[in-house]
């Protein structure tokens, strides 16, 4: 009987296709998949393949569901997104046993759910998209009540402002629950206490302001990013937790937060918080505290290590915050940490002792701070490969304090006071040594008072890049960069005031990208070697000629070069020119490229790409007939001249001779 059925059901659909080919066409229906998006469609199509696994009708205009869908008993992932559905017939999915995807989000499920009607059973539905649907408080429930192999749960982006108690009793089997973009004040105890399988937790851009007892052990994803969270604290016990991911970015935080004593901890992002110090609570709570804790749990002492220990912590973010000082015993623990950033802080010095050498850390970010004092212990910071230390208040450096690092590949020092010291016999405190970093390849330190760059400031360091831009006034000895011949692929000297060059780039036989512009440079002399010159602006400089045998030099490696803004001459660059027209090199700023060549009595400023040869040729051969009048007239009065020197001298021989 059932089989009559369903060959009746299957005529009447094929039927159907024929009698709908163009509908069923713009439906696209490949291998039971259907993709009815953007139809404009009101109701579900009834002449879809009965065995259809997957039907997206998002984006069309549905807006009741109602006894269609029994019809599609094989669906496995039904996507309704974007539509206008506001009525759900209760029960509708019961028979859809193999339905293990739905989509509803972006409809008008509010509606519905103040009908107060369950929706009914999801008897095999694992994920549930809810999210953009206008729900509040306790409307969840209608469509949760009965859903018991539901893994990912998405209210996202609606206007749940409490989460009760009884929210997920009918969904014990929840493994994933997104809550980002509510207004959730409140989280009723125990609620999350029903699901034993829940890992995750999202619960990001709401309006929680506390966490007290956290007590999810088996969770290993907390995201409360973007809340009001003056405090986090979770319940005082020896037991594990599994919790990896904490995210607590974006909120009030004053104090560290009281983490699990023992936890897994490998993510922990407190930035952009109001922490003045990484104490868990002020000085006076914190002996309260202690004996708290003590009377309460310290049966075994190890328990309660305050900070706590978080020997698997790999990232810790504590950047925007207020802290003046983090005492070197605060890593004590962080014994695997790669990523510490702590950068715009209010940190004044900052220290990294023998007791916590965070010997695997990779990048450490002190940037925008105010720091004054640094200073690595012995043996500490082996695996530091990154270091950022820009927008300090750095003037003074223990000499050879990068030179212990023995992994270093990235130094930000652009944004403090530091000076470069060469290669001087007695150490000095109050300029930085920036040689014999073996490891060293990128180095910036553009925004300093460099006044001068002695020579051989980088011996055997083997930069890549070097960055010296915005250093006004910066004089740069001649064997400055001495050493890095086989290495240096850029170098920036932008803004330096700088009127001549007195390396000689071409010895940098590697050098790539070279920036010089916004300098007073009048000319660029190269010397006759071969450049690898790739990339070169000379943006903003005084230069009047660039000439061809820099040029020629440059040829045939220069693929970009910026000229702009320089009181070029037209008629002295004709090798420029050529090159500009013949297109052999891009002149990205072509734009602003301009020449002057003389009209008459003024001087003309044309762009580059128009200079003809007229307008020198014209200026050429005026000049030409000038001078050929001036040489013919000037010979004509010397001939003159000597005639009448002639004939004067002979006449005076004759009256000479007739004297004699
Ligand atoms: C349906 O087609 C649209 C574009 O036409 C595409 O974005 C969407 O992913 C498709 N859906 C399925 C289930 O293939
Ligand atoms: C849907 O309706 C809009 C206007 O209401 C129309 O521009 C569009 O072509 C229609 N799309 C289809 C697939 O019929
Ligand atoms: C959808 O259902 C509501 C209430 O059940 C009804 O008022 C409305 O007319 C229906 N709309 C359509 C398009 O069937
Ligand atoms: C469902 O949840 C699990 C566990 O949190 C997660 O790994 C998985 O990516 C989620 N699936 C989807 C489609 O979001
Ligand atoms: C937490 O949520 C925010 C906002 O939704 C997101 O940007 C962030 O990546 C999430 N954090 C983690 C650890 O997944
Ligand atoms: C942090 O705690 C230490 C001792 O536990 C105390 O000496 C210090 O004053 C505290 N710092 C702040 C800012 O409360
Ligand atoms: C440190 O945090 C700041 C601000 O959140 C961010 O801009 C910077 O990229 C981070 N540093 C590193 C090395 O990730
Ligand atoms: C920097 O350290 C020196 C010596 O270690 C100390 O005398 C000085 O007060 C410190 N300065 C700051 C601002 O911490
Ligand atoms: C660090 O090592 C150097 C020599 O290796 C030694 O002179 C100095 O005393 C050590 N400093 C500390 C704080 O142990
Ligand atoms: C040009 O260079 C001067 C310094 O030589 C600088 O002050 C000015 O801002 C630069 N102009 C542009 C547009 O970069």
């Amino acid at each position: 009987m059932g089989a009559r059925v369903w060959l009746l059901l299957f005529l009447v659909n094929g039927f159907a296709a024929v009698l709908h080919p163009q509908l069923l066409s713009s439906c696209h229906v490949l291998k039971r998949v259907a993709n009815c998006t953007n139809l404009n469609l009101t109701s579900i199509p009834h002449w879809l393949p009965p065995d259809i696994h997957k039907v997206d009708l998002s984006h069309n205009f549905l807006q009741n569901l109602t006894d269609i869908l029994p019809f599609y008993p094989a669906i496995h992932q039904f996507s309704l997104h974007s539509n206008r559905i506001q009525f759900i017939q209760p029960g509708l999915f019961r028979t859809m046993s193999h339905l293990q995807v739905l989509d509803l989000s972006r409809n008008q499920l509010d509606l519905y759910a103040a009908l107060k009607i369950p929706i009914g059973p999801l008897t095999s539905v694992q994920e549930l998209d809810l999210s953009g649907n206008g729900l509040y408080t306790d409307m969840s429930d209608y469509f949760l009540g009965d859903a018991p192999a539901l893994t990912n749960l998405s209210l996202n982006g609606n206007s749940i402002t409490k989460i009760g108690k009884s929210t997920f009793i009918g969904s014990p089997a929840l493994r994933n629950i997104d809550l980002h973009n509510n207004v959730i004040l409140e989280i009723e105890e125990g609620t999350f206490d029903s699901l034993q399988h829940l890992v995750e937790l999202d619960l990001s851009m709401n309006s929680i302001s506390c966490i007290t007892n956290f007590n999810l052990y088996h969770l290993n994803s907390l995201n409360l990013s973007k809340n009001s969270m003056m405090s986090f604290q979770s319940v005082i016990t020896d037991q594990d937790f599994q919790l990896l991911y904490l995210d607590l970015r974006e909120n009030k935080i004053h104090y560290f937060p009281m983490l699990p004593s023992k936890n897994k901890l490998i993510y922990l992002d407190l930035s952009r918080n109001q922490l003045h110090s990484v104490n868990s609570t002020d000085a006076d709570e914190e002996l309260q505290c202690q004996k708290h804790r003590d009377e309460l749990m310290c049966e075994h002492r190890q328990n309660c290590k305050f900070p706590p220990e978080l020997c698997k912590l790999l990232y810790l973010d504590l950047s925007y915050n207020q802290l003046k000082s983090i005492p070197p015993d605060f890593f004590g623990s962080m014994v695997a940490l790669e990523l510490l950033n702590i950068s715009n802080n209010c940190l004044e010095s900052f220290m990294v002792d023998q007791g916590s050498p965070l010997n695997k850390l990779k990048t450490l970010d002190l940037s925008f701070n105010n720091l004054q004092n640094l200073s690595f212990g012995n043996c500490t910071l082996r695996k530091l490969e990154a270091l950022y230390l820009q927008g300090n208040s750095l003037s003074t450096l223990h000499p050879g304090i990068f030179q212990v690092l023995p992994s270093i590949k990235t130094l930000h020092l652009q944004q403090n006071q530091l000076s470069v010291c060469g290669l001087e016999k007695h150490l000095s405190w109050s300029c930085v040594y920036l040689s014999y970093i073996p490891t060293l390849q990128y180095l910036y330190l553009s925004e300093n008072v460099l006044l001068s760059l002695p020579a051989h400031a980088f011996q055997c360091s083997q930069l890549l890049i070097l960055d010296l831009s915005l250093n006004p006034g910066v004089e740069i000895n001649a064997h400055a960069f001495s050493g890095l011949e086989s290495s240096l692929t850029q170098l920036s000297l932008r803004g330096n005031q700088l009127q001549t060059l007195s390396t000689d780039l071409s010895l940098l036989r590697y050098l790539k990208v070279v920036d010089l512009s916004s300098n007073r440079l009048t000319s660029l002399l190269l010397g006759s070697r071969d450049t690898a010159i790739e990339s070169l602006n000379l943006q903003n400089n005084s230069v009047v000629t660039l000439e061809a045998h820099t040029l020629e030099t440059l040829e045939s490696t220069l693929r970009s070069l910026y000229m702009g803004s320089n009181p070029l001459s037209c008629c002295r660059n004709m090798h420029l020119i050529e090159l500009v027209q013949q297109n052999s090199v891009q002149i990205p700023d072509i734009a602003l490229v301009t020449c002057k060549y003389r009209k008459d009595t003024e001087y003309v400023e044309i762009n580059l790409r128009n200079v003809q040869s007229e307008h020198c040729e014209t200026l050429n051969s005026k000049v030409l007939v000038i001078s050929m009048i001036t040489v013919l007239a000037l010979g004509l009065m010397v001939v003159l001249l000597v005639a009448i020197r002639l004939c004067h001298s002979k006449g005076h021989r004759f009256n000479h001779s007739y004297k004699a």
